[in-house]
């Protein structure tokens, strides 16, 4: 069977985490999420976590140059030979330019791009009630997706913390950037035919189900 190699596309907060964590699942696929990467650099305090920090808690997109050679290294890695889900990559023009050069290098090429799509106030709601746990990586919700109990992760007992650029005036310069330099990517892709638009405003369990009976519908298509 061919691989799956997915985009996950939508606004911040939009729910592009919590659908990637249900579909890896289900898939088997390689993660690579450009957010959580940086996060990790930052807390390792490396140089490249140093200079991201400074645009991520402004609500500014990191340099494409940075994050480019990121991926790049994560595609060519042996996790991700039997299929990947993209997650806050690309962010601009130039990255999904540099994303589909680097696809052509391998000899490989994208499934599909799945666009979560939410309004600016449910991003406003879902993120000031998120809470994150950076050991696990799981994302919760305070009030529509609860941890068993207040304040703790479910996988590994870890403390749940807001992220930094979860303040409310932070989440409106995300909303402007995603609108500014990621919505036109909706474009670049719908010309490509690959694009395939979900509503968030479902329940997460509600948005998976669409997700997945889509993507089961495309590796039909594709064995046929
Ligand atoms: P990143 O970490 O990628 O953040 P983001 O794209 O802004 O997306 P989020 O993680 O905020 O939201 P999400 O869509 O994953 O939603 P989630 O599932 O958590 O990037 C952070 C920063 O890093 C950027 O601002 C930038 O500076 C930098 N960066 C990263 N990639 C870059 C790149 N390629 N180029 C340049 N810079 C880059 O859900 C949100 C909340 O809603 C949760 O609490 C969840 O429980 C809840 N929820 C989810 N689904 C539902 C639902 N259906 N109903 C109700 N609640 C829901």
């Amino acid at each position: 069977m061919s691989e799956l190699n997915l985009i996950l596309l939508g606004p911040p907060g939009a729910g592009k985490g919590t659908q990637a964590a249900r579909l890896i699942d289900d898939f088997g696929l390689a993660y690579i999420a450009t957010g959580d990467m940086l996060r990790e650099n930052v807390k390792q305090g490396t140089p490249l976590g140093v200079e991201a920090k400074r645009f991520m808690d402004a609500g500014d997109l990191v340099p494409d140059d940075v994050i480019i050679s990121m991926i790049e290294a994560e595609l060519q890695g042996e996790e991700s030979k039997d299929g990947f889900i993209l997650d806050g990559f690309p962010r601009t023009t130039a990255q999904a330019d540099a994303l589909a050069a680097e696809l052509q290098r391998l000899g490989r090429a994208l499934s599909a791009v799945l666009l979560i799509e939410a309004s600016d106030d449910e991003v406003v709601r879902r993120i000031s009630g998120r809470r994150v746990s950076l050991s696990s990586g799981r994302v919760y919700h305070v009030d529509f997706d609860p941890p068993e109990v207040e304040g703790v992760c479910d996988v590994d007992g870890s403390d749940l913390i807001q992220r930094d650029d979860d303040k409310p005036e932070t989440v409106r310069r995300r909303l402007e950037v995603y609108h500014a330099q990621t919505a036109p990517l909706i474009d670049y892709y719908e010309r490509q035919g690959l694009l395939r638009r979900f509503d968030g405003a479902g329940s997460p369990t509600e948005v998976h189900d669409h997700i997945r009976a889509a993507l089961a519908t495309l590796r039909l298509e594709e064995t046929l």
